[in-house]
């Protein structure tokens, strides 16, 4: 079959825009090989910019006594032990020079009194650890890595969305299918070596920080190539989004506000976090406001304040807060920032949040409490990579960012993504130069993979009668936010694995109107079978974890099982399409080293 469409090679393609996709781009470029990146967005608009509040990285610059060690073993007890633990210890280890090496490259950061990056205080960090500027960090990560990879002469693809991944005669990841959202004219892109850099799944729940491009491509796309993916039910529900006014519900509120000095508080005023001091972290929390509030000074002079506990802890106990009818007029609590600190503080430190509470809501959070609730942020499951080099277990194809599964674990700490972008970012980058120097790579597409493709992006079209994409959309929204949510049970779960099954045969009935260019509901259209391959994995990966860990809590197995600690829940297909059905195992978790064993049993 002769390729017909027009078409470019790359010895690399990173697919995503994001910090991870730049930053293996700037890696790949610099070992000399012919780098290409496509985005179905605009460069610089990645969900990236939603890690406001900073980039965890143990610098030990507002602590000495902060270390690897230490970021190491906060971020496996955040992530409930599930994580994979070389992920999470190269992190801690590489974290600060990828700092460093923003600076080098002209990111400015806030500092301290004596002239070093200054650090912010997050939930389940130990130490003030996140490098920021303001509350836009990681804009400022963005538009360094953006202007980096600009200088060196990369190739940016945008508003060209992907379709599929294309395997070669034996299986090795050959390159992909795509089309140009501007004009709907397809195009084919081979590459010795692809990374997926495509970011989180979001936009399957109805309230969520991701905006229109966090449908799960990238997630979809490697499952459909063959590859697994681990933790798929671990879904970050960040604590404080926006719930007022509706048009913007979910938006993000960094934490940063809480690390800055905010708190909570329920509709009698009452700081109720000190009710939700969970077992594990009783030990280091403080018991009254007092005891807190000295900590915000010095952190050797008392315990940590419960607001700074880790975002599922937090975001459960303002679940239960609302549930038990002390919520705020709109469905959330109150967070305070307005009576602990100053105007000119709160301003400076928190300037978004300033701008975006005044103009959206008409909100001083200088003088008013803002209204939040828990908001869909972040996966933590997603590919299974090796730590190193970021390689799936398909030739060829690589992963990197919140796309990739392990670093986490069960739960997130805030600032860790930033970190993990640039580490694992540079690490692919690293993988696929190595990848392509050992020789194994393909050098033909599938052509039968690219026509079937290419069909089945057309099938809309083709139909006199079927559902806009839009009510699908909506109605997976809302179906995932009531059973698939912050908390869930069997009978949720089930039902939703069910109507997932009615998902897909209403996917296959969408009718699209127009022509292909600039055409929003085809675009949609061409999203939601990966929307609903990815929402799969996350009901199969819920129903089947039988106990309550990071961000998966089941009100039928509240508390957390040792047996489920030692396994993921890895998905593949049978079948390699997108209704192919989903078959899962457990995966043994990645043996851990008697050294980082004896960090994680020195804390306790
Ligand atoms: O709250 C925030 O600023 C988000 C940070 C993150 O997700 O890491």
């Amino acid at each position: 079959m002769t390729n017909t469409y027009e078409h470019h090679e790359y010895d690399v393609l990173i697919i995503g825009a994001g910090g991870a996709g730049l930053r293996a781009a700037i890696e790949a470029k610099q070992r000399g090989l012919k780098v290409g990146i496509i985005t179905k967005s605009l460069l610089g608009k990645a969900h990236t910019v939603m890690a406001e509040g900073g980039m965890a990285a143990a610098m030990g610059n507002v602590y000495a006594e902060d270390n690897w060690m230490v970021h190491f073993r906060d971020t496996m007890r955040g992530g409930k032990y599930l994580n994979n633990n070389r992920m999470a210890e190269l992190h801690a280890k590489e974290s600060p020079d990828r700092v460093r090496e923003l600076e080098q490259w002209g990111a400015l950061f806030d500092r301290t009194k004596d002239g070093k990056i200054l650090q912010r205080d997050f939930g389940g960090h130990r130490y003030a650890r996140l490098a920021h500027v303001g509350d836009r960090t990681g804009l400022e990560l963005i538009r360094t890595l953006q202007q980096k990879v600009v200088s060196m002469g990369t190739d940016v693809f945008m508003e060209c969305k992907v379709l599929k991944l294309v395997h070669d005669a034996d299986g090795r990841i050959a390159g992909c299918v795509a089309y140009w959202r501007p004009t709907g004219e397809f195009v084919t892109f081979s590459a010795k070596a692809i990374i997926l850099a495509t970011g989180g799944v979001g936009k399957s729940w109805k309230f969520t920080s991701n905006s229109w491009e966090g449908t799960g491509d990238g997630h979809a796309m490697a499952l459909w190539a063959g590859a697994q993916l681990i933790d798929m039910e671990c879904i970050q529900f960040h604590p404080t989004g926006m719930v007022w006014p509706l048009s913007v519900r979910g938006l993000l509120v960094t934490e940063g506000v809480r690390g800055d000095g905010g708190v909570l508080r329920n509709s009698e005023g009452k700081r109720f976090m000190f009710n939700y001091v969970a077992d594990m972290f009783r030990a280091e929390t403080a018991e009254s406001e007092e005891e807190a509030d000295k900590w915000y000074d010095d952190h050797t002079a008392g315990r940590r304040p419960p607001e700074l506990l880790p975002r599922d802890e937090v975001a459960r106990a303002i679940n239960a807060e609302v549930k038990a009818g002390r919520g705020t007029p709109h469905g959330g609590v109150y967070l305070d920032i307005a009576s602990r600190r100053s105007a000119e503080f709160i301003r400076r430190r928190l300037p978004s949040m300033y701008h975006q509470f005044m103009e959206l809501a008409g909100v001083d959070i200088t003088s008013e409490s803002m209204e939040i609730g828990p908001t869909c942020h972040y996966i933590m499951g997603g590919v299974k990579v090796d730590a190193d080099t970021a390689a799936t277990s398909v030739p060829g194809l690589f992963a990197a960012g919140e796309v990739a599964g392990g670093m986490h674990g069960a739960n997130r700490l805030g600032g860790n993504s930033l970190s993990d972008l640039v580490v694992f970012g540079r690490r692919a980058g690293m993988g696929a130069a190595e990848y392509i120097e050992a020789g194994e790579v393909a050098t033909s597409l599938n052509m039968a993979e690219v026509e079937e493709a290419i069909r089945e992006a057309l099938a809309p079209f083709e139909r006199t009668e079927g559902e806009n994409p839009y009510d699908i959309q909506r109605d997976l929204q809302e179906m995932m936010q009531a059973n698939v949510g912050i908390i869930r049970n069997a009978q949720e779960v089930e039902f939703a694995l069910g109507e997932l099954e009615k998902f897909t045969q209403r996917v296959k009935n969408i009718k699209v109107k127009g022509g292909r260019a600039y055409n929003p509901g085809w675009n949609l259209a061409t999203d939601l079978p990966s929307m609903i391959s990815v929402s799969k994995c996350v009901a199969t990966g819920a129903s089947l974890r039988k106990e309550s860990r990071g961000g998966h809590t089941r009100e039928d197995y509240p508390a957390a099982d040792p047996e489920f600690a030692k396994f993921n829940f890895a998905h593949s297909t049978n079948g390699g399409n997108w209704d192919s059905p989903i078959v899962t195992v457990e995966s043994p978790l990645l043996p851990m080293p008697d050294e980082l064993k004896a960090l994680l049993e020195e804390a306790h």
